[in-house]
């Protein structure tokens, strides 16, 4: 008997999980599938979310370990650890899409009616993954020209509040990047060999018969815009965090960097399959509801496809410092590499 707890079925609370696949009436009991499909439409929401609670845990657990005051060179490697975690859930997230496609667009319509204005927009799991990976309030798009909190009960509000009052992995990463140690004199040494590359790359765009004396003059210009955004990105707000970004990238061969590097490599591509999904799954909402509007009231596909674009960025000084990347034959030498060996106790 007392053995019953460590049972498969006990033990995974199953009685709980496969329990739950009946949505409930206007009284809140049990009522029976609409449709054949319904299950399946159920099924695949309830694993997003079991998805989206462990994707919680595991960004959760990288801020925790970037957040801390003083962070053990081995715990990079552990954050990394965790990110390949979410990197293959959210493979599968994009996935597990296909599954919800065999059902078609004519069945679903024969049960939408009964989710009223259930949405996954109100998914309060995807919207603490978005504030704790570091998603500005200010660049999510107004709903029907309100918040999004709108659309959910003040309990649930309540905890989105108290998520925001801790700081996000954007912010984690941000102050542990400026506590890089850059060589003195890194930055001007930077720059003037960053200048010469853009002499060089005006000089080869001079020599190309192939553009006209306009065409010439729009694209000096535009390289010298390039050349004043990457003083700006060395010098304006976050400008330590951001040269550390390109530091790190630029040297990431030295053994003390490598996994730094690996951690903003890990966090673009977290955030790449985020975007990824988000894309996907506004072409299987096209296909199943075509341009019509949500359940939730957006505009449907539009919406969706909005919050798959730059807007809804989060790491961006990790890309911004790839623009400014130099080729290895430009980058400034550093006085004492040893400096960035292994550490040795
Ligand atoms: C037949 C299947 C589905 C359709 C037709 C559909 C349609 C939509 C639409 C139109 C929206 C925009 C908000 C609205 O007006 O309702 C939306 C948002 C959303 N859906 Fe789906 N969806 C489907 C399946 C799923 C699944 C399986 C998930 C997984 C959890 C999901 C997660 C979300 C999320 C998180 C949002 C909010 C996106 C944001 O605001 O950034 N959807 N969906």
């Amino acid at each position: 008997m007392s053995d019953l707890h460590r049972r498969y079925e006990s033990y995974l609370r199953l009685d709980r999980i496969l329990n739950a696949q009946l949505p409930p009436d206007k009284d809140m009991k049990d009522r029976p599938l609409a449709h054949h499909d319904e299950m399946l439409f159920i099924v695949v929401h309830q694993a997003y979310e079991l998805w989206f609670k462990q994707l919680l845990h595991e960004v959760g657990l990288a801020r925790d370990l970037l957040g801390a005051d003083l962070v053990p060179e081995t715990n990079i490697p552990r954050v990394c650890k965790s990110l390949r975690r979410v990197h293959e859930i959210e493979k599968v997230m994009i996935a597990q899409l296909a599954v919800l496609e065999t059902m078609s667009p004519g069945d679903f319509l024969a049960f939408r009616d009964e989710l009223g204005n259930a949405s996954g927009f109100q998914s309060a799991q995807f919207r603490e993954l978005e504030i704790l990976a570091g998603l500005p309030d200010e660049k999510r798009y107004a709903y029907q020209g309100q918040s999004f909190e709108r659309r959910f009960p003040e309990k649930t509000v309540a905890r989105f509040r108290a998520l925001r009052a801790q700081p996000n992995l954007r912010e984690v990463l941000s102050q542990w990047m400026e506590r890089t140690p850059i060589e003195d004199g890194w930055i001007e040494a930077y720059l003037a060999s960053f200048d010469k590359y853009v002499d060089e790359q005006i000089l080869l765009q001079d020599q190309n018969d192939e553009l006209s004396e306009k065409e010439r003059a729009g694209t000096r210009q535009r390289f010298e815009a390039y050349r004043g955004s990457c003083r700006e990105f060395l010098s304006g707000d976050g400008a330590a965090a951001h040269a550390a970004c390109l530091f790190v990238t630029a040297h990431r061969h030295l053994p003390l960097l490598h996994w730094p590097n690996r951690l903003l490599d890990s966090l673009l591509e977290f955030e790449e399959l985020w975007r990824m999904w988000r894309f996907r799954h506004a072409r299987m909402v096209e296909r199943m509801i075509g341009l019509r509007m949500g359940t939730g009231g957006s505009s449907g596909v539009e919406y969706l496809d909005a919050t798959a674009g730059d807007r809804y960025r989060i790491f961006t000084p990790i890309l911004r410092a790839r623009s400014y990347l130099l080729p290895p034959r430009l980058l400034p030498k550093l006085s004492d590499p040893d400096r960035y060996g292994f550490a040795i106790e």
